[in-house]
């Protein structure tokens, strides 16, 4: 091979690369979980929903924080996720457990269509609408629930009165997602000071297929070290 082959190579490679760059800084996903009997302490809940960790979102993120995108037509965005749920029941009935909206008086769809508007729709290149919330039951069938592997013997237990250090609680979520895999961790502080567990962001690889270390210093949103609930209902 001559040197020019290897030139003209080497060239369409690196404009390749650099047309991606600039399509998209996507390089994990973010499968976003929430904690409701924290999320219910500051909003207004619907009735009875289970302590079970369920979708906040997935969102694509750069190596250091989620994407966001501006929407310039969000009506039809919203019509493509009204569509896909129309066109596709079992989704939309997986959906529904998985990914229910929380907050009393918003349909579980206004959620979704939400969260596509905030963060799928930015990269619908490389995963259309389907595409995304598809990667969603994906990711939930790698797992029963979170908290399944995190309340075992040894691990966290959801209560009003016991409290967890930050490493306590990342351990206990090493079960699913295997040793040395970093999450991120965020926390609320309720209006008694008491810091309580709020979401654990999961990463996963570019094709939503296997969890990664969440990137760079590990974020634990107000967490802080110890004294850490994971509260009840
Ligand atoms: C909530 O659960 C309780 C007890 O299981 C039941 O009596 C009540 O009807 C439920 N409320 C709603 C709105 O589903
Ligand atoms: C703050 O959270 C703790 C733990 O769940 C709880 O016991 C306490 O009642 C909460 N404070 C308020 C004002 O709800
Ligand atoms: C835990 O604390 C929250 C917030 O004060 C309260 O709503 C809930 O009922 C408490 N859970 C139990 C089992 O007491």
């Amino acid at each position: 091979m001559n040197h020019s082959y290897h030139n003209s190579v080497f060239l369409l490679l690196l404009t390749m690369l650099y047309f991606e760059g600039i399509h998209s800084q996507y390089v994990l996903m973010q499968h976003v979980l929430q904690w409701p009997p924290t999320f219910c302490q500051e909003k207004v809940c619907k009735p009875n929903l289970s302590e079970r960790f369920s979708i906040h979102g997935l969102w694509p993120a750069d190596s250091l924080r989620s994407l966001r995108c501006k929407c310039s037509n969000p009506t039809s965005e919203i019509n493509k996720v009204n569509a896909v749920m129309r066109q596709n029941p079992n989704l939309n009935n997986q959906l529904k457990i998985i990914w229910p909206n929380l907050i009393a008086g918003v349909s579980d769809v206004q959620f979704w269509q939400y969260e596509w508007i905030k963060h799928g729709y930015c990269n619908q290149n490389i995963i259309p609408v389907i595409q995304y919330f598809q990667a969603a039951v994906r990711v939930s069938t790698m797992m029963t629930n979170l908290i399944d592997y995190m309340d075992v013997p040894g691990g966290v237990h959801p209560s009003n009165h016991t409290s967890y250090s930050e490493s306590h609680i990342r351990q206990s979520i090493f079960n699913l997602v295997g040793p040395n895999i970093d999450v991120f961790l965020s926390c609320m502080i309720n209006s008694t000071g008491h810091v309580l567990l709020k979401e654990v962001y999961l990463c996963l690889d570019r094709s939503v297929t296997h969890f990664i270390t969440c990137p760079g210093p590990v974020k634990s949103n107000l967490c802080g070290v110890n004294n850490i609930f994971l509260p009840t209902f």
